[in-house]
């Protein structure tokens, strides 16, 4: 069964939850933690769309999602965060399904890039076997420290073209309406 998945604005309210799960032991290895006021600047600033993500029966937070470029002149729109709680359920993938559908059909991207560091094998498989192509490597470029060992990590560029959305769409390769966001009630 395809779990369910809904998509809101985050509010200034939730940036309490959003802080713990971004300092959370099990996410931090994976991203760099914002402060507070780059938060509030995402969830202000038209060209960002930040996000809570609620599932299950009763829409609990689960994580959220930050875009950014959704106002660039070139259709390009990066995944700038994903982060959810609740692991290895298929959680992830419905939203990067549903993030997909936003970006090309929504914010009418021509580009949905990301990257992820080299280390996230997690991410790296389910952004792989979403259809995000690699395009590069950004070698060394994050500081990294692992059970007390310094050290630096790559950073894999991935992305998606309008076109190869089409495809997969197509091809049926996109899924069913998984998912529903506040812009897809009104
Ligand atoms: C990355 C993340 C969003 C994935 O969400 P998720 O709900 O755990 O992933 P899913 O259950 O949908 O699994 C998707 C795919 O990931 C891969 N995967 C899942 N768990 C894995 C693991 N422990 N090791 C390697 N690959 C794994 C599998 O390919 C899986 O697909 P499959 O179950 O059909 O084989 C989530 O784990 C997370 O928030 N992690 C911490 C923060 C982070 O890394 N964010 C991304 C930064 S770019």
């Amino acid at each position: 069964m395809n779990p369910r998945l809904r998509l809101r604005p985050t509010m200034l309210s939730d940036l309490d939850f959003v802080i713990s799960v971004e300092l959370d032991s099990h996410n931090l290895p994976f991203i760099t933690p914002w402060e507070r006021t780059q938060h509030e600047g995402a969830v202000r600033f038209p060209d960002f769309r930040h996000f809570i993500v609620e599932g299950g029966d009763e829409d609990a937070r689960i994580g959220f999602v930050i875009l950014q470029g959704c106002r660039n002149p070139h259709g390009s729109v990066e995944l700038k965060r994903l982060v959810l709680q609740t692991k290895g359920q298929g959680l992830g993938r419905a939203c990067v399904r549903l993030l997909k559908r936003m970006a090309f059909r929504d914010l009418k991207a021509h580009r949905f890039w990301l990257d992820v560091k080299l280390l996230n094998t997690r991410a790296l498989a389910l952004y792989a076997s979403e259809g995000f192509v690699e395009e590069g490597r950004l070698r060394e470029s994050v500081r990294v420290s692992i059970d007390g060992a310094d050290g630096y990590d790559s950073l894999v560029v991935m992305s998606m073209l309008d076109r190869e959305y089409r495809a997969r769409v197509a091809l049926e390769q996109e899924g069913d309406d998984l998912a529903a966001t506040d812009g897809d009630r009104q």
